[in-house]
């Protein structure tokens, strides 16, 4: 384990750009945490669908009615991820942006499968109560592969959730002696070394 600061970073980013595009990594599914409208912390994983380390970006898709869009809006976001086999723990720290009706969502919108976009054709927000248990998507659409018109309705259901990272809290665990660091868009993403 490398312990020069710029390294660091640069190699838990390039573990976070991994985490974006191979779905076997354990940074492909971080926890994204928000705070609700009555100040309590909520938690929930998300697919990381791309890690931007220049623009210091990570991009998630959602449903634009879920509970999280509103409370994540142009505030503070954390993201929490764990990858076992380098015993590193990473907690980012940013502010959240959702992108609904620009040309750029469109164009991921496009070119998501068909069978990833069949989930925005839920008929009620996420978390709206059910009288049982069900999926929430129309009875036509349940197991079928849906083409391009039948999925073209649930556009205006998709949101892209960026996160501008402005911090980020790195962890090795190792029995030779834990190290941490804390770096910082503040100080120019320079590092500094934190008690473990
Ligand atoms: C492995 C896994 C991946 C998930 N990926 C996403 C995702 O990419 N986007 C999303 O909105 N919800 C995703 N979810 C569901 C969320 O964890 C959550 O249950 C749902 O979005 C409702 O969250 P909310 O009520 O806080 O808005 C995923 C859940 C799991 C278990």
């Amino acid at each position: 384990m490398s312990e020069d600061l710029p390294e660091i970073l640069a190699q838990a980013w390039r573990l976070l750009v991994r985490g974006g595009v191979d779905r076997r990594s354990p940074l492909h599914t971080p926890a994204v945490c928000s705070v609700d409208g009555d100040g309590l912390p909520q938690a929930r994983v998300m697919v990381l669908r791309q890690a931007d380390p220049v623009a210091a970006t990570l991009r998630f898709h959602t449903d634009a009615r879920s509970p999280k869009v509103a409370q994540l809006d142009g505030r503070p976001v954390s993201v929490l991820a764990y990858h076992a086999q380098e015993n590193i723990q990473l907690r980012l720290a940013g502010t959240a942006r959702i992108g609904r009706d620009d040309a750029v969502v469109d164009g991921i919108w496009a070119t998501s499968t068909t069978f990833a976009r069949r989930c925005y054709l839920a008929q009620a927000a996420p978390g709206t109560p059910l009288p049982g248990p069900a999926s929430g998507l129309p009875a036509w659409i349940e197991g079928q592969q849906p083409t391009e018109t039948q999925v073209a309705p649930a556009r205006g259901n998709f949101a892209v959730l960026w996160v501008d990272v402005t911090a980020m809290d790195w962890l090795h665990l190792a029995n030779s002696g834990h190290r941490r660091a804390v770096f910082r868009s503040a100080d120019g993403w320079a590092g500094e070394w934190r008690v473990p």
